[in-house]
């Protein structure tokens, strides 16, 4: 019942256990999926589909699909590559993401992933869309123009937190973060402590005053490609 599941992706023999997700799986074998709003530890959201894999030729999320017996995965086709460069520029231009101005930038998902996908300038229309910010708490804040609606600090707050302080509002292009309180994140119990707080993958929830701790240049993103930890653990040398 509990045996390893064996199953194929990129052409190698790879086991999970059972319950494992592709991705899960993948990163085991020392194979890098990209991912965005995947998180582990978090339950799988889903929504950004950067995870997409082809299982027996049919596209999935690989952070929701659980693996199964005899699957044949395929990770980067140059379609899924190509796909992946279009759900990224599509989020570059949706957002205001200024990466030459944001404190999050070398910490950056989005950037870091764009930088992997080879992405220079997005092909599409910037929307420069007009969002809030709130800066009314004393130690957190928060820039809607920045964030890409991948629900980890929403996942975060209700299931490690137990405080739901963030939720889902709106639809469509109105679809938005809010906070559980009648306006402001100073009026929330979010506190520097939160789990939630530190998961935002791109710019849009920081915490005041250490932007900059960390100098520009000497960040994650700025000596290794995103998934490089994975892609350099034993298991993925030895089966290069
Ligand atoms: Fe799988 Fe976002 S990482 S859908």
């Amino acid at each position: 019942m509990n045996d390893p599941i064996k199953l194929t992706i990129d052409g190698v023999e790879v086991e999970a256990q059972p319950g494992q997700t592709i991705i899960e799986a993948a990163g085991v074998s020392g194979i890098y999926i990209p991912r965005l709003c995947h998180y582990q530890g978090l339950k799988p959201h889903g929504s950004c589909r950067l995870c997409t894999v082809t299982v027996n030729g049919k596209p999935m999320a690989s952070c929701t699909q659980p693996a199964g017996p005899g699957m044949i995965v395929e990770t980067h086709t140059p379609h899924l590559q190509e796909f992946r460069r279009q759900i990224l520029e599509m989020l570059l231009v949706e957002g205001n993401h200024f990466c030459m101005f944001c404190e999050k930038s070398g910490l950056c998902e989005l950037q870091a992933q764009a930088y992997r996908h080879g992405i220079t300038a997005p092909r599409y229309p910037y929307l420069f869309p007009q969002r809030s910010v709130d800066a009314s708490h004393p130690d957190i804040w928060i820039d809607h123009n920045r964030c890409i609606l991948c629900a980890r600090c929403v996942r975060a707050s209700r299931d490690l937190d137990g405080k739901n302080v963030f939720q889902f509002v709106g639809r469509g292009r109105h679809k938005q973060v809010a906070v559980n309180a009648r306006a402001r994140l100073a009026d929330t119990t979010v506190n520097l402590t939160d789990r939630a707080i530190g998961i935002c993958p791109v710019g849009a929830l920081l915490k005041k005053r250490v932007g900059y701790q960390i100098p520009i240049g000497q960040r994650s993103y700025d000596h290794q490609s995103i998934g490089a930890e994975i892609e350099k653990s034993p298991c993925s040398a030895s089966k290069k």
